[in-house]
């Protein structure tokens, strides 16, 4: 069946229409070739063939003055909007190179809620025609939408042990800490080994949380089990649990953060902790990452150093009272996050 429209793809090239548009704009063969760096014969038999597809001819040339014919001048038309959208592609194209628009998708597990839509926040202030979605879900979810291509681009925990094939890359220390009622009865000690902490009521997060895994794992390796008092769904929750003074339990510093100049909670010093974690982003290997992705990896670079800053000064906040207490000693090295990991 004869379908003009692939006839003209078909047969029709950009190069050839752009020959025509010069003509028809110039109104002269010799100036089209000239503007156009080409030969005046191969003007012609762009044009030539361009008249052969269409079937119609496109100029009459009356003494040396060239005019449209009513298809040229239809083609004239035809041939502004084909190059008008493609201007106006390649704009994009270049805004996109240059960061002026583009599009993020970022999954991220639920404990990275607490510093990824400030990092957005930042990304977006410096490219401010970005839009970004955040998707923060559990991690058997995130590694489902990892699988799937879902988004762009992942935060997790840490690195994940199944075998799956991905780009994986830490970019900021993700330190978990025992953490207590200011008033509890070990809130003032010092170098408390772990076995203490058998004997108190243990506040868990809910199964499929790469923390929970994390802890009972440190547990079961120091051949101890926490008294588990109550499983909850959120690390919010978990925190509330601990000003009502439930029990205690062990959370990520970065959950901390935003607990005020007199915190109720307190960190305790546990011979062992922190456990050093790292944040991780991570993508499908093979995966085309866009441009945007690509400049938002660079950027968590840039935010590991200010995500470190962050939890020092917290850690500070948090583990105070016991610094400033008479015999209190400095804390055991090690127990203040470490920068980034970034190989
Ligand atoms: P979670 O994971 O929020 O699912 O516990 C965070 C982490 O693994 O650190």
């Amino acid at each position: 069946m004869f379908d003009p429209m692939l006839n003209l793809a078909r047969h029709v090239s950009l190069r050839q229409l752009q020959v025509f548009e010069a003509i028809a704009r110039l109104k002269s063969f010799t100036k089209a070739a000239d503007e156009l760096y080409l030969t005046q014969p191969t003007v012609s038999t762009q044009i030539k063939r361009l008249t052969d597809v269409i079937g119609l001819p496109l100029f009459e040339q009356i003494g040396r003055q060239v005019y449209l014919t009513d298809a040229g001048r239809e083609l004239q038309t035809a041939v502004k909007d084909v190059f008008g959208v493609l201007d106006r592609f390649e704009m994009k194209v270049s805004d996109i190179k240059g960061l002026k628009q583009g599009y993020l998708r970022l999954c991220v597990i639920t404990t990275a809620k607490y510093f990824a839509p400030e990092v957005l926040g930042r990304f977006c202030q410096r490219h401010n025609g970005v839009d970004v979605s955040l998707k923060v879900t559990n991690r058997d979810s995130v590694l489902e939408r990892l699988i799937s291509n879902k988004d762009d681009l992942y935060i997790l925990g840490q690195n994940p042990e199944r075998e799956l094939d991905m780009v994986t890359k830490a970019f900021a220390p993700n330190p978990l800490y025992v953490i207590a009622h200011r008033d509890h009865p070990l809130a003032g000690e010092f170098d408390i080994p772990m076995e203490r902490l058998t004997g108190e009521y243990f506040i868990m997060r809910e199964p499929g949380s790469g923390i929970r895994d994390y802890v009972l794992k440190t547990f079961e390796q120091a051949g101890l089990k926490p008294r588990v008092r109550m499983e909850l769904g959120s690390n919010e929750a978990i925190k509330h649990a601990i000003y009502g003074q439930l029990g205690i339990s062990i959370l990520s510093l970065h959950t901390l953060v935003q607990e005020g100049p007199e915190p109720q909670l307190t960190i305790l010093d546990v011979r062992g902790f922190p456990l050093q974690r790292q944040w991780y982003v991570a993508y499908p290997k093979g995966k085309e990452l866009s441009v945007v992705a690509s400049a938002f990896l660079a950027f968590l670079d840039e935010e590991g150093e200010q995500l470190s800053k962050q939890l020092e000064t917290t850690y500070h906040r948090l583990a105070a009272r016991r610094e400033v207490g008479a015999d209190s000693p400095e804390p055991r090295s090690g127990a203040r996050p470490r920068p980034a990991d970034t190989g």
